[in-house]
């Protein structure tokens, strides 16, 4: 809304944005997943490939009918974490950007089954062990795969008795190390969906740098905002 038409104002820039949300399998024929549709990494690449960036998409388990309209930008589909990781720090080397929207499996099953697991009748089932993934924002955002990179996450917070949506929001972003961490508050009805979601970007101090709400579209061109005054302020 009162937004001026698209300019081609990250033409020349390379950035990587990752959806979805990964999967982890059990046996050839379960997981271990969630229930992220992609939607706003979805719309932010293609607002980047819009405003005329070069746009890798990784997108994890997202519904091709979503991506599948974005003629113009490479989509990666993977399943995994492991194969999330691979691909956005393969992409990552040579650009200028890296926005991390997957919904990344914090855990995955210790082993996977060769054959499918069954069950035996009267049987107590097996437990299933978990080991942590590699946090792959973090590390992105400790390595800088290409120098002056500037490295984005995402966090969905619920507010709890310890803390609010803001305060879990900068702490996060303290421990992540990303230059900018756009913040949704979920469990209300923004964020959910296609109603219209708000989030607050906090920079690696978890200062506030911006505020965005609208819909997922409106959002995406309010975090690019945020994205080329970043990439502005490491150039001058
Ligand atoms: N992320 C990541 N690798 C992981 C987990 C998360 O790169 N193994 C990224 C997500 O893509 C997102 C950001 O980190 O950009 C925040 O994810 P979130 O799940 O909110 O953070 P966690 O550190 O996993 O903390 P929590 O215990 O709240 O899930
Ligand atoms: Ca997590």
């Amino acid at each position: 809304v009162g937004r001026p038409s698209p300019t081609a104002d990250l033409a020349g820039l390379e950035v990587v944005v990752s959806a979805g949300g990964t999967r982890e399998p059990l046996d050839p024929v379960r997981f271990l997943g969630n229930r992220s549709s992609g939607r706003q990494g979805i719309a932010l690449a293609a607002a980047a490939a819009r405003r005329g960036a070069r746009v890798t998409l990784v997108a994890a388990n997202v519904d091709a009918a979503l991506t599948a309209p974005l003629g113009a930008l490479t989509v990666v589909p993977v399943e995994t974490t492991a194969e999330l990781r691979e691909a956005v720090r393969d992409a990552a080397r040579s650009a200028d950007v890296v926005v991390m929207a997957a919904a990344v499996a914090d855990f995955r099953p210790t082993t996977s089954a060769a054959h499918k697991i069954k069950k035996t009748p009267g049987g107590t089932p097996a437990p299933i062990t978990l080991v942590e993934n590699p946090d792959i924002l973090a590390e992105l955002a400790a390595e800088r795969l290409r120098p002056g990179q500037v490295v984005v996450g995402f966090a969905a917070e619920t507010g709890d008795d310890d803390a609010d949506v803001l305060e879990h929001g900068r702490a996060k972003a303290r421990r992540k190390g990303a230059d900018l961490m756009a913040v949704n508050a979920v469990g209300t009805a923004a964020g959910f969906g296609d109603v219209p979601n708000s989030v607050t970007v906090l920079d690696a101090a978890g200062e506030v740098v911006a505020r965005a709400a609208g819909t997922k579209d409106d959002v995406a061109d309010a975090l690019l905002d945020a994205i080329t005054a970043r990439l502005a302020a490491a150039t001058t």
